[in-house]
């Protein structure tokens, strides 16, 4: 762990503020006191409660198989997902209720009941088995925030097929790159979606991308902005005109509690992103349980926001999985949240009644920057529950979102999880727990974490360590679509036997949990994960580039911003130092894998700092990207180098983008 993580973590340790939950939300929570006794007595006992919250079509006989590192939860049961989320609910007289308060960006508005949500699923189940899908044939998703995503999500889910949806940020090399890995069939995108008050294009990426992917037979595209597309004559077809005209009747055939839901790519340590595999029954298990106790989820009352967007794991288990199978009514906003102006969010709160609102911190202290008198002119007061996901939330956005958003009443659940973990598994339960700011608190009940030392044991209180998972759980991935020894190296072989996050953890002096970020070369970048090693494949794939190390730096905004140091080929078309290769480098990355993940700067160097057997030496590097006193440079070959990277760096030259 750095030093900067040493700092920070006394004075989160120095942190003595406590927040008890109301009175009045305590006694009427769904989770009571109890509830982590009862879990503890029969952890899988615990689950089997939660699962049958479900429908299934045939019991499972044996709740969990668990071979290390191979879980089958639920086995020999039998189940639909996407009847599950939908037709259950109309079946029991839920038809009429609003399942998504959708909003464009624009301002165009969509109010999606469940039998709404049903017929556009059936509909969309009947063409895609039209198209050529079937029980396994992989489909990949790549949409801006509309009904329609959601909708073709589950008709995969319905018909067995598994999806694989792409952030729409990412660019066309990605999108080939995932639909190539998991060998998907079909495309699902849409002309466009809107942005920053505009139509950003989609469809251009996907004709990119299938260029070169022989297997993809069929695009089929979502009319949502209107704008001007290419056409492929045979291979795309319009959603309007195939699935508009199904029947809205589709008869949902039950699969396997085990059977492959979808494959989310998530950044590892490689310059090659992982395909997280989950499964049905038991993710739907995790992620509706948990929705209904982390957010103590009143369906019947409750409107509830994830404001994040669907291409992440977020999104899946809490815009559509969870909230759905709980019958919940969500909100689902299209946009960024400054347009047309930054009270967006606030205005939104204030039409829909939101009661709980869960976001990431990048976003609470960008909310931070723009000042309090955005949400303070509106009526926020519908808000009774807050969350936060995605990465450490540092006290002060912590107080901030207690007191500007929350009215000092809501109390806030800050969530720890990942894509791997398929939903929550440490947090706060909103009735019971005293919340300290900037800590994730307790394992869920049903869920064991540790913090361990390098040799595996459990550290004591006041110590910090890695954080693991002890035993298996419902919602756990299954796997890394075609990489198993990646699977076992990357998770199972640390500690054999635990499963290891890659994340950094402290235990305070009352044994709760603090989470500190990734402690691999994972950047988290506005809650986004993003590998070093993906951004330096980039960087040395661009023809004037020779080498590149790339840091995580400290970024008051995105919590890490992504630092290039590179050096450039002897005898380039640029000469070393130009502005325009900086540019055109930034540019090189956000094609090959997205403007996400565009260095927030580019440092032009003659060499990179390395130790006398050639690695570099990255630590160096961070210490430089956050402009911080030198740390050893004993092993360095050449300690010049450093200080002549150190001295290029000009504090506050670097040229930002917003996320
Ligand atoms: O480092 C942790 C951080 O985000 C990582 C998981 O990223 P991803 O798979 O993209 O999923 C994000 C949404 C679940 C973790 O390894 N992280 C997530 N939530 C928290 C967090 N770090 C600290 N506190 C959290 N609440």
């Amino acid at each position: 762990m750095t030093d900067t993580k040493g700092e920070e973590l006394s004075a989160l340790l120095h942190e003595n503020r406590r927040f008890p939950p109301p009175p009045e939300f305590a006694a009427a929570a769904i989770a009571q006191p109890g509830i982590y006794e009862h879990a503890a007595e029969g952890r899988t006992a615990f689950w089997e409660e939660q699962a049958r919250r479900l429908t299934w079509a045939e019991p499972w006989h044996t709740a969990l198989e668990w071979e290390m590192p191979y879980a089958k939860w639920f086995v020999g049961g039998k189940l639909n997902v996407a009847y599950n989320c939908v037709d259950r609910h109309v079946e029991s007289g839920l038809g009429d209720r609003v399942a998504y308060h959708w909003e464009g960006e624009p301002g165009d508005t969509r109010t999606i009941t469940y039998r709404d949500l049903q017929e556009m699923v059936c509909k969309a189940a009947n063409a895609l088995t039209e198209l050529g899908v079937e029980a396994g044939t992989k489909v990949a998703i790549y949409m801006p925030m509309i009904p329609e995503t959601v909708a073709a999500m589950l008709a995969c889910a319905r018909l067995g097929a598994p999806h694989t949806v792409v952030f729409g940020g990412f660019s066309a090399e990605a999108l080939r790159d995932r639909i190539l890995d998991c060998d998907a069939r079909l495309v699902i995108t849409s002309d466009g979606g809107y942005r920053r008050g505009s139509p950003s294009a989609l469809k251009p990426a996907v004709d990119d991308a299938v260029a070169s992917c022989p297997n993809v037979t069929k695009v089929l595209v979502v009319r949502r902005t209107g704008q001007d597309v290419a056409w492929s004559e045979g291979r795309d077809v319009w959603w309007h005109e195939v699935v508009d005209r199904q029947s809205e009747h589709h008869e949902a055939q039950m699969f396997d509690a085990e059977h492959p839901l979808y494959i989310m790519y998530t950044s590892g340590t490689t310059a090659k992103p992982k395909g997280i595999l989950h499964t049905s029954g038991g993710y739907l298990t995790h992620t509706s349980a948990t929705h209904r106790l982390v957010f103590d989820l009143n369906p019947d009352k409750d409107i509830f926001w994830t404001a994040a967007d669907i291409g992440w794991v977020t999104g899946h288990s809490y815009i559509v999985y969870g909230p759905l199978a709980n019958a919940t009514t969500s909100v689902m906003y299209e946009g960024t949240p400054d347009t047309p102006t930054r009270d967006r969010w606030w205005q939104i709160v204030e039409r829909y009644k939101v009661n709980i609102l869960y976001t990431a911190p990048t976003t609470i202290r960008t909310f931070m920057k723009w000042g309090e008198d955005l949400p303070a002119a509106h009526d926020l007061s519908s808000l009774r529950l807050l969350g936060s996901v995605g990465e450490p939330i540092n006290p002060e956005a912590w107080i901030w979102y207690r007191t500007h958003i929350g009215g000092d009443r809501c109390p806030i659940v800050d969530t720890w999880w990942q894509t791997e973990t398929g939903g929550i598994m440490i947090s706060p339960l909103p009735g019971i727990t005293t919340t300290k700011p900037g800590a994730a608190m307790k394992p869920l009940p049903g869920v064991t974490a540790d913090v361990v030392s390098n040799d595996g044991t459990s550290v004591g209180n006041g110590e910090g360590g890695l954080l693991v998972i002890k035993d298996p759980w419902p919602g756990m991935l299954r796997g890394i679509w075609g990489d198993d020894q990646r699977f076992k190296d990357t998770y199972w072989s640390r500690f054999p036997g635990i499963y290891f996050a890659g994340d950094g953890a402290k235990r305070d002096d009352d044994g709760d949990l603090w989470l500190l970020g990734r402690v691999d070369d994972v950047m988290n970048v506005s809650g986004h994960r993003i590998s070093t090693t993906e951004v330096e494949h980039a960087l040395v794939g661009h023809p004037s580039v020779a080498e590149a190390a790339v840091v995580g730096a400290s970024d008051a905004t995105t919590g890490q911003a992504i630092v290039a140091f590179v050096t450039v080929k002897s005898g380039a078309d640029n000469p070393e130092g130009s502005d325009q290769l900086v540019i055109d480098l930034r540019e090189h990355v956000a094609r090959e894998i997205g403007p996400i993940a565009k260095p927030r700067q580019i440092l032009l160097t003659p060499e990179l700092p390395k130790t006398r057997s050639g690695k570099i030496m990255r630590r160096l590097l961070r210490d430089v990207a956050e402009q911080r006193e030198l740390g050893d440079v004993t092993t360095l070959l050449d300690a010049t180098v450093v200080n002549a990277i150190r001295d290029r760096m000009v504090p506050g030259a670097e040229e930002r983008e917003q996320g």
